[in-house]
């Protein structure tokens, strides 16, 4: 089981306190922002690595799993990339870096986020820029695309708002097994599960269950349980709780096989910028310092590997 943090490339190399505790809490990392189009083709051609390469040294120095985020996503897409292009420029634009980012990073990325978000609230196709230009093939393509660039890592579709029985997750169930049964590599769904205090995800495991069923894997990808603020004890006992419930949902469905958190410390965490009045998501706090939520993790490990070392004596 692959426990990871997403990481902020300037924390990392600015932050000796925080690159410390990711280097001995986590076994897995995931790049925050290191690795999105626009911040690593800046220009086109021109290619920013080191964000990037830094965080996959400093991994495989701690013998951690890198989670490559994101290959095609509409959020993070250069500047330069025009949406006047010819749809073909696009495709080829878009192909190029796909196959240039895994190809570098083959054999020390063990999965890539291959395309995120790509369906909206009412699970419909989201209308990108790739959608509306490439149509839907471009999903298929870039799966395509990874596989040649590195046919050892594991691809997975990612996105929010799936994490229970949504509208959202019954669409993507059906997409999945579409491009399955097409013959694209797809080999794995992200739950980003970025989760209100007060509004855990209701059957979560069933969900993780289904997706498992069909012959993928599945993995927590994004986790943050945010607060509405001013914490008090009792609410952080209940964001201890809901985080405790997502990892034992995780742990429960064998074909999950990574549990990772958006950033692990309040003082670099996204949530106060996105999510007016709420605060305080992460496991550690703005001083580093553990959070219950923290403890809940570890006591859920330990109760999880108890039942592991209980299961010999019991059957
Ligand atoms: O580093 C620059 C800094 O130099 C500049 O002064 C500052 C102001 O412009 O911007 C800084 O870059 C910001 C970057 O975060 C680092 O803090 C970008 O503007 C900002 O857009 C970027 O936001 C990220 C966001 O994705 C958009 O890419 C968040 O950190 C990141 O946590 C968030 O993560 C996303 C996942 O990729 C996909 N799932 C949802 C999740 C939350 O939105």
């Amino acid at each position: 089981m692959r426990i990871g943090s997403a990481v902020d490339g300037r924390s990392l190399s600015l932050d000796p306190a925080y690159s410390s505790l990711l280097g001995a809490e986590f076994n897995a990392v995931t790049t925050e922002n290191a690795m999105k189009w626009r911040n690593l083709e800046p220009l086109p051609g021109v290619y920013a690595w080191p964000g990037a390469d830094q965080l996959i040294e400093f991994a495989e120095r701690h013998g951690q799993a890198v989670y490559g985020h994101t290959l095609v996503w509409h959020s993070d897409v250069p500047t330069w990339v025009s949406p006047d292009w010819p749809a073909e420029r696009l495709r080829t634009e878009l192909r190029d870096h796909v196959t240039e980012v895994v190809s570098r990073y083959r054999g020390r990325v063990w999965a890539w986020d291959v395309v995120n978000e790509v369906l909206d609230e009412d699970g419909s196709l989201r209308e990108t820029l790739f959608l509306r230009k490439l149509g839907r093939r471009y999903i298929a393509d870039a799966f395509r695309w990874a596989h040649a660039a590195d046919p050892g890592a594991r691809l997975f579709i990612n996105d929010y708002g799936i994490e229970g029985r949504t509208r959202k997750a019954d669409a993507l169930l059906k997409l999945v097994k579409e491009l399955r049964r097409e013959g694209v590599p797809v080999d794995g769904v992200g739950f980003q599960s970025h989760i209100a205090w007060d509004q855990p995800p209701r059957d979560l495991t069933g969900n993780l269950r289904r997706f498992a069923d069909v012959g993928v894997s599945v993995a927590i990808t994004e986790l943050d349980v945010r607060v509405e603020l001013p914490t008090t004890p009792e609410k952080l006992e209940r964001q201890a709780a809901v985080y405790r419930q997502v990892l034992r949902s995780c742990l429960t469905v064998p074909a999950c096989v990574s549990f990772t958190v958006w950033g692990f410390t309040d003082a670099r965490s996204w949530i106060p910028g996105y999510h007016r009045g709420y605060g305080a998501a992460c496991l550690f706090d703005g001083n580093l310092a553990p959070k219950p939520a923290h403890q809940a993790l570890i006591d859920e490990l330990g109760r999880h590997a108890g039942t592991d070392r209980a299961s010999p004596t019991t059957n």
